[in-house]
């Protein structure tokens, strides 16, 4: 069995549960993604591909990290709620592969709903705002000597360390498999916080879907 098949399967395996029928999430994932990862997955097309990790989104955690998903069905994003944010969305949150506003729309509908006590629309928006200005991975990493490069190979614990030496927790990378290197290709990082949406805490899963020792960071 191939790496990637193994890696598909496993994501068909984690089906998320319910946030009404989980009623609380445990913390809060930001989720950042590098673009040139991100675009080189096979089979998606991207319209641009900014030079920095740009959010993927803000979710709220479940029990031992379970993905939980999808509350309140009728408390729908409207583009008033986000006004106030939107260049900096625009700027920090695009989509990479569609419309900004429905990227925005989704990540509301899917995650910001399990969280919607705590944190209003534009809470939820700003706060995601907010916790990505506190961590430019791009600087993180290149503090660590660890910057874009097509062939060159990294330690996946280094890159683990050099967020941790940041936030004093670990975080939770994200790989995809380059089928012609036949290695772990990074294409998001995620930085963990309690339920307050601020205090940092460990993400479950360092290694996350990365998988072998070593991976590359795509140019
Ligand atoms: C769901 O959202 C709608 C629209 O914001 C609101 O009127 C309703 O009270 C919410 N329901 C619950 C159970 O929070
Ligand atoms: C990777 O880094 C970890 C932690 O810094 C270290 O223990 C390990 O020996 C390194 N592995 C390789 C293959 O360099
Ligand atoms: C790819 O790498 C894995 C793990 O390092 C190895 O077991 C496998 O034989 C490699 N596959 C190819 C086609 O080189």
């Amino acid at each position: 069995m191939s790496m990637l098949f193994v890696f598909y399967l496993f994501l068909l395996l984690d089906v998320p549960k319910s946030c009404i029928a989980e009623k609380d999430y445990e913390f809060f994932m930001l989720a950042q993604q590098w673009p040139k990862g991100y675009c080189n997955r096979v089979g998606v097309p991207c319209k641009s591909r900014p030079n920095k990790f740009t959010i993927h989104g803000l979710w709220p955690q479940g029990r031992n990290g379970q993905l939980i998903t999808n509350g309140n069905d009728s408390n729908h994003l409207a583009y008033d709620d986000i006004k106030p944010v939107e260049n900096q969305l625009s700027l920090n949150w695009p989509s990479l592969i569609g419309k900004d506003f429905d990227f925005w729309y989704s990540e509301w509908k899917k995650h910001g709903t399990c969280s919607e006590k705590e944190f209003s629309k534009l809470e939820y928006f700003k706060l995601a705002l907010h916790n990505y200005a506190q961590n430019d991975l791009m600087g993180i990493l290149k503090r660590a000597n660890i910057v874009p490069n097509k062939k060159q190979l990294y330690n996946i614990s280094s890159v683990v360390a050099a967020v941790h030496q940041h936030t004093q927790h670990q975080p939770r990378l994200v790989c995809y498999l380059d089928t012609q290197l036949n290695v772990s290709a990074l294409y998001e990082i995620g930085i963990c916080y309690g339920e307050d949406g601020k205090s940092y805490k460990n993400c479950l899963d360092p290694h996350g879907t990365c998988r072998g020792t070593e991976l590359i960071y795509p140019k």
